[in-house]
């Protein structure tokens, strides 16, 4: 019998397929799964899926009738890109849907007397560096420094980071007594690369589409300059992150929102690493001006020492790794 109800939102994108896949292997959870979207028929039986639009208030408040969820994976949101073009649309689905997930959540962590856990991921897109010269001069950024997000979706994770806290250590601080609060947690992802599915409407999407082009035969025009950095991870590795962060026991736990990172490549090392696998892969660089510009305010390295020293964190796949053993073998199989 599952001894957990775990909601997941956003399911039917890639972060929410590959937990819902990691987690199904774990008898204990029951998995309620929601996206706008059908979930792919790879996963049919391993959740009770519902197929609706957050924004529907209603649809939140039957949920919160029909379940007692123990861990809620918020994952529903628009990515970078497709948020800056509609900014005002992509901070009701990031922020405004989030808060209504916390009340339901602090409403159910009230009713059944104890702390929902409620994970969030959030994103490098926090950060923000006024220019090129300060990026690559930086070490690898800390939770605290440099958090000026120059686009709608680093507003609305760094707001949405903000608020989850907030609901977890303040919420009706006036009250008479202090009631139960929610547990709320945070992952700040790097780009995020997965050997089955391709992201869509995000900035560091490059790397990615670049590696499954190659994978199909098709050119591949990368948006940014060969020489830009950022952190990225492989799927696994992001799923457990998750899992991870969820389990940790909250005594140990000394903040709320944690990086992770795996390896720092460019988009040359991504090419490189492409042609390795696929030596016919035509790639050329065309800088998209304004693309560019988002991915050059994010830092090249972020510093996951709080996760590692609080929560056991450590990526199993390195940057070689992640390429030799998980994303070129597995795209092969996938497009073959
Ligand atoms: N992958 C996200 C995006 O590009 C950033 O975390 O939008």
């Amino acid at each position: 019998m599952p001894e957990r109800t775990v909601l997941i939102t956003g399911a039917s994108g890639e972060i929410g397929q590959a937990l819902i896949e990691a987690l199904s292997e774990d008898h204990q959870y029951r998995i309620i799964s929601l996206d706008l979207k059908p979930l792919p028929g790879k996963l049919e039986g391993k959740s009770t899926h519902i197929t609706g639009n957050l924004l529907d208030k209603g649809l939140i408040e039957q949920l919160d009738k029909e379940y007692s969820f123990n861990q809620i994976f918020h994952l529903a949101a628009v990515l970078s890109t497709t948020a800056e073009h509609n900014p005002y649309q992509a901070h009701k689905i990031n922020t405004c849907i989030t808060i209504d997930m916390l009340e339901m959540a602090v409403r159910q962590s009230q009713r059944g007397g104890k702390p929902v856990k409620f994970i969030f991921p959030s994103s490098i897109a926090v950060y923000g560096l006024p220019d090129l010269e300060t990026k690559i001069d930086l070490p690898p950024l800390t939770e605290n420094q440099w958090t000026e997000p120059k686009t709608m979706y680093g507003c609305s994770k760094l707001y949405c980071e903000k608020v989850g806290t907030y609901y977890s250590e303040g919420y009706q601080q006036l009250a008479e007594e202090i009631p139960v609060r929610l547990d709320f947690r945070a992952i700040r992802f790097p780009g995020i690369v997965s050997a089955f599915t391709v992201p869509s409407g995000g900035t560091s999407d490059f790397g990615p589409e670049m590696i499954h082009a190659a994978a199909q035969g098709k050119h591949y025009e990368c948006f940014v300059r060969e020489d830009v950095r950022i952190p990225f991870m492989v799927m696994p590795d992001a799923v457990r992150s998750l899992q991870m962060l969820a389990n940790a026991p909250r005594e140990g736990l000394k903040q709320r929102v944690y990086n992770v990172t795996s390896f720092s490549f460019s988009a040359a090392d991504f090419a490189a690493f492409t042609k390795q696998g696929f030596p016919q892969a035509e790639i050329s660089f065309k800088p998209d001006p304004p693309r560019q510009a988002i991915v050059d305010s994010w830092p090249a390295d972020v510093d996951d020492s709080a996760a590692r020293s609080d929560w056991g964190w450590e990526a199993l796949y390195d940057g070689e790794r992640a390429c030799q053993e998980y994303l070129l073998k597995n795209i092969k199989a996938h497009y073959s």
